[in-house]
């Protein structure tokens, strides 16, 4: 399972590039708002720093077709890892058809269906966010929409869409995208801390070094 990062803090990329926990980044205009800069500005500065391999999401504002368009080729002309987030909506379909057909890379965003989700597989999106924290906030199973969604890639193998777990609120929704299959999580830089902690894990290397230190103390008499 590859780890993108959910956020457009450069500082928390780069901590999570040094762990080797970056597999690469989305973004969203909430995301961009947040650090209060310009969206191409920060963008480049990702996509430059992560590097050309790894993808980074650049979403798109507009909600009217040509508005999407436009800002469809603008946002893959900035870099060459550039993914271009278009939310699920009609316009937003129809701009994918065409601009996937073109070779841009898409990333599906606000999926929270199924339907919508073969919509934007059939559109020729690269990648496909359902949004399992969001879906559970209203009482609803966000992972059941990840487990449908790989049902769907694995019976109709000419699809060539990855998985994203998107809108992660914690470990468990990681935990469970792994088992069902998703390909990725985009998890916000909390999240990828609780990751690899775990209080056993500190307290058996505490039991661990004090045993050792004892040892040598032993040694020395
Ligand atoms: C995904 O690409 C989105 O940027 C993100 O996961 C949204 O998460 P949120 O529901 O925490 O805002």
């Amino acid at each position: 399972m590859k780890f993108f990062l959910d956020t457009a803090n450069v500082d928390e990329i780069r901590q999570a590039l040094d762990w080797g926990l970056c597999d690469g980044v989305t973004t969203n205009p909430s995301l961009i708002a947040k650090e209060g800069r310009d969206m191409k500005e920060a963008v480049l500065e990702i996509c430059d720093l992560v590097g050309p391999e790894r993808p980074v999401s650049a979403e798109v504002v507009a909600t009217d077709y040509e508005g999407i368009l436009k800002e469809a080729y603008e946002r893959a002309a900035w870099a060459e890892n550039i993914v271009v987030k278009i939310p699920l909506i009609a316009e937003g379909i129809k701009a994918m058809n065409k601009v996937t057909s073109e070779g841009i890379r898409v990333n599906a965003t606000l999926i929270f269906s199924l339907p919508q989700a073969l919509l934007a597989a059939k559109a020729g999106a690269s990648y496909l966010s359902p949004f399992v924290g969001r879906h559970d906030d209203v009482g609803w199973d966000g992972m059941e929409l990840v487990e449908q969604t790989a049902t769907m890639l694995d019976a109709y193998d000419y699809f060539d869409a990855e998985i994203i777990v998107a809108s992660v609120r914690g470990a468990w929704h990681v935990v469970q995208g792994c088992m069902m299959g998703a390909h990725i999580a985009t998890v916000p830089f909390g999240t990828l801390g609780k990751l690899f902690n775990h209080p056993l894990t500190d307290q058996g290397l505490d039991k661990f070094l004090a045993d050792y230190a004892k040892l040598q103390e032993e040694l020395k008499g």
